[in-house]
């Protein structure tokens, strides 16, 4: 029997019970099903497809349209986790009519429960305005992706003790704003145990260390299916990438030796059609 849908009041509770949360990426159908199949209580459909996906070199280029079109792809098959789409750059940055605006595109055109959005104490009331217009908000905090040129690169954050109290801060701005969870990005693990300890919502790290309130992996770098580099924060749990390139490289063999199709990929024809097919076409 399949699991009843998971709500952000589930998400919180799994705090308060001490529960792990267990949070990836997904970007189309089969991915949003298997997140259902493997039970994760949260599916972000992360602006991290315009790298792993679309091939471009960061997450500054994706638009609010890639996100709505991979964000209706996901919830077609993901039924019983929590969607959280995310926010592109540009579209919350400006003002907080447009944040509201592009909120709402996301929820109601692509489909998704939640949204996310990066920045700490600086768009603490950006959030404070989405979560007033009625749609729950995920804080993004540490390395922020779509500003990591203003950052200096993708680097680790919070390095020294004034760096490390503005993540608190930062955890603490989105909190009283009304964020209902917070991803903490790239931070030392004893800074991820005191974020996480500085907050009443839920902190979910992705190379935040062990102390917080669940982890989060962009999927196709846990599966190997993205190779260009990977962070020091990921753990490949298979490679899927070669069994890939075999399978590929198995069939493009078999069709240029005429293996493939073999008798039971092809359909057959009564011998009695087929003769008179060929009499027909010899005429
Ligand atoms: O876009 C994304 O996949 C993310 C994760 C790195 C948390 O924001």
């Amino acid at each position: 029997m399949s699991r009843p849908k998971i709500s952000i009041l589930d998400i919180q509770k799994a705090k308060e019970e001490k529960r792990k949360l267990v949070m990836m990426t997904a970007y189309d159908y089969p991915f949003g099903l298997m997140a259902d199949e493997a039970e994760v209580d949260i599916v972000l459909v992360g602006d991290s497809l315009g790298m792993v996906v679309m091939g471009l070199a960061g997450t500054v280029p994706v638009t609010m349209e890639n996100m709505i079109h991979h964000t209706q792809a996901v919830m077609r098959g993901c039924k019983t986790a929590l969607v959280v789409g995310d926010m592109p750059f540009m579209s919350y940055n400006t003002s907080i009519r447009e944040a509201i605006t592009n909120a709402g595109r996301l929820m109601k055109e692509g489909g998704c429960d939640v949204v996310k959005l990066e920045g700490g104490t600086y768009f603490a009331p950006t959030v404070e305005a989405i979560v007033k217009a009625g749609i729950p908000v995920q804080g993004h905090i540490g390395l922020t992706p779509q500003t990591a040129s203003a950052l200096g690169g993708f680097k680790m954050q919070g390095k020294d003790a004034s760096a490390a109290k503005q993540i608190i801060d930062d955890a603490q701005a989105l909190e009283d704003a009304g964020a209902f969870s917070i991803i903490l990005e790239a931070v030392p693990a004893p800074l991820g145990k005191l974020v996480a300890a500085s907050v009443k919502i839920p902190v979910i790290g992705i190379g935040a260390g062990p102390d917080v309130d669940g982890q989060v992996l962009v999927t196709h770098d846990m599966v190997g299916l993205f190779d260009k580099f990977v962070p020091k924060f990921v753990k490949q749990y298979t490679k899927i990438r070669p069994v890939i390139l075999d399978a590929l490289r198995a069939y493009k063999q078999e069709v240029l030796e005429v293996k493939f199709p073999a008798a039971e990929h092809s359909f057959k024809m009564p011998d009695e059609t087929l003769k008179q097919l060929k009499k027909m076409v010899e005429k």
